[in-house]
């Protein structure tokens, strides 16, 4: 389709003077039904420009456009509106799939620059809660997406593994701990120990203090709070990974707050010689008053480091390792004044890269109307979410009259595809009410559906299979005139031709708007559109050309939900 709105744009700008193909280009829609054509452009801005009536314009163009890629064009009421042939549209889009293969819809506009994204970068010592999941989601999907266009990713977990937090556990843990339960019970119990402190400091505010010291402690390098640390976060790394694992995510880099301990002094430094510091109580800031911001802190009262300190300190890093062409970072939207007000530091430093910091927010989770809290204990654990989905997933595939083999692997696969495919499917600003009955249901537009739909493509090409037919090799030659010719053209599959087309632009869409529900969306279109043409037309009863072709349609629609399903983080089994 993107190269049908060329063909169009640049024949429309040869009739018309001072026109630019990519204006005409951006100007053409796709019509939400296709009586009123399949591209259409409308003549209202340019009638302002020509200074004659939108229709007058459409039809002076009809009149003059080369036909030669289409099967008709007509002009009514003020748009200029374009039908496919459908017959060449479908051989098109059917070769170029099977000859890309596990590439359909990929292109090199990366050109292999570099990406950092951070996401997931989970505060730990707490439970994996399930908003972390968005930002792993988010980030897992932006960094696939980003490669997929040709970009080299690096893919970094900023672990929230240093604070004052850490002096509150060591507080708890003194008190209240017991070595062997936090051995047993692992991060359970590191939050149990965190929301005691938190009862108890409302009644005995001098622990605040206490856990001030210990981070201090921690800060100046004292061996028993490092200790403690070190022992607090080995429990929740290896929960972490353990979650990680199940979702099948993976980062290149570890690199946490902490590991700009000892770092951080060169760019208190940098900022201090830049006349950007200033002192106000003791404590030391960045004025931003001229950007409409608060201060941001760099260091408080007592030295420490902040928040700030560290992400200014590991952007400098990123860009020195990695040079990178763009470094994005996913968090909710209550970060969005923290990004902005660093992101200006950086800027005021005189970096011009700081233009190449990207946040991307996201909106908020709330479990059945009721805000997550960690102070408060009340936590949604992610865990619990995904193993409820995977045993929901499990009963059903079990109370079919035959399931199949490997019911475990594939109730994992498709119990967390769910669960991504929830957070993932609207658009990542909205806030999130988390209902179970929604996270696990798996009709309409769900992950299971497009698991679901692609399994369905792939028993069909199965069923060929054994009954000794020979399907078209993906990646080598496009199987040609021959093959393709014999596809009978109704409005099923021209819309399902139309739908696989669409797919890479939707994913260059949401590489550009930083949106994984684009390709999400795209998925559920592509699933709707093959379970019509799957239900109006028949393949394995039809005479053999005919059958040959439509299971070539059915290769490259397999092929593009495959593709599409790994860019978002999902698993594509092949029988479900
Ligand atoms: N640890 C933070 C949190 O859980 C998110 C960190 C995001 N990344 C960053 N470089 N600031 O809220």
């Amino acid at each position: 389709m993107q190269k049908m709105r060329a063909i169009i744009a640049r024949e429309i700008t040869k009739l018309l003077e001072n026109a630019e193909a990519s204006e005409i280009e951006s100007l053409i829609e796709y019509p939400p039904n296709p009586e009123m054509g399949d591209l259409s452009l409308p003549c209202f801005k340019l009638s302002k420009q020509l200074r004659k009536p939108p229709q007058a314009i459409a039809e002076e163009l009809k009149s003059r456009i080369g036909l030669d890629s289409f099967a008709r064009v007509e002009a009514v009421s003020g748009y200029l509106n374009f039908y496919l042939d459908g017959a060449r549209f479908a051989s098109s889009v059917i070769s170029e799939a099977l000859t890309q293969g596990d590439r359909y819809g990929s292109r090199n506009i990366g050109e292999g620059g570099k990406v950092v994204i951070d996401y997931s970068s989970p505060n730990i010592a707490k439970p994996f809660h399930i908003a972390h999941l968005r930002s792993t989601v988010i980030g897992h999907a932006l960094y696939r997406i980003h490669e997929f266009l040709g970009f080299d990713c690096v893919g970094v977990n900023h672990l929230g593994d240093w604070g004052t937090q850490f002096g509150k556990l060591i507080v708890a843990y003194r008190q209240w701990g017991d070595a062997a339960e936090v051995e047993s019970d692992g991060i359970d119990e590191l939050l149990r120990l965190y929301v005691k402190f938190h009862d108890e400091a409302e009644r005995d505010p001098s622990l605040e203090d206490q856990a001030r010291n210990w981070f201090v402690r921690m800060e100046q390098g004292d061996e028993e709070a490092l200790t403690l640390w070190r022992r607090f976060v080995d429990i929740s790394l290896a929960e972490f990974k353990r979650i990680y694992e199940l979702l099948g995510v993976s980062f290149d880099s570890y690199t946490g707050e902490s590991f700009y301990n000892g770092r951080m002094e060169a760019v208190v430094a940098e900022l201090r010689e830049k006349a950007l510091l200033e002192e106000d109580n003791g404590a030391w800031l960045v004025r931003l008053d001229a950007y409409d911001m608060p201060p941001a802190l760099i260091l408080k009262k007592d030295g420490s480091s902040l928040y700030h300190t560290r992400d200014i300190t590991a952007a400098l890093y990123r860009k020195a390792t990695y040079d990178f062409r763009k470094a994005i970072y996913v968090t909710d939207y209550a970060q969005n004044l923290h990004f902005a007000q660093w992101f200006k530091v950086v800027e005021l430093m005189g970096y011009g890269w700081a233009k190449d910091l990207v946040h991307v927010p996201f909106g908020r989770v709330s479990l059945e109307g009721a805000s997550l809290s960690t102070r408060r204990g009340n936590v949604l654990k992610l865990e619990d979410v995904l193993n409820q989905a995977i045993a929901k997933t499990r009963e059903i595939m079990e109370a079919r009259p035959q399931p199949i083999a490997d019911v475990e692997t594939v109730s994992r696969q498709v119990g967390v595809g769910a669960v991504i495919f929830h957070d993932l499917g609207s658009s990542r600003i909205k806030d999130i009410d988390f209902k179970w009955e929604d996270v696990l249901n798996f009709e309409g537009e769900s992950g299971p559906y497009v698991q679901y739909t692609h399994a369905r493509a792939c028993s069909v090409l199965a069923k060929a299979e054994a009954a000794g037919l020979a399907l078209c090799e993906i990646g080598q030659q496009a199987p040609g005139e021959a093959v393709l010719g014999a596809l009978p053209i109704n409005e099923a599959t021209v819309r399902l031709a139309k739908e696989l087309s669409l797919f890479g632009e939707r994913v260059e869409l949401a590489m550009h708007k930083l949106e994984p529900s684009i390709v999400a969306r795209c998925l559920v279109d592509v699933a709707q559109a093959f379970n019509r043409f799957y239900h109006e037309c028949r393949i394995m009863a039809e005479e053999d050309g005919v059958r040959t072709a439509r299971l070539a349609l059915v290769q490259a629609a397999k092929l593009t939900l495959a593709n599409g399903l790994r860019l978002i983080g999902l698993e594509a089994p092949e029988k479900i």
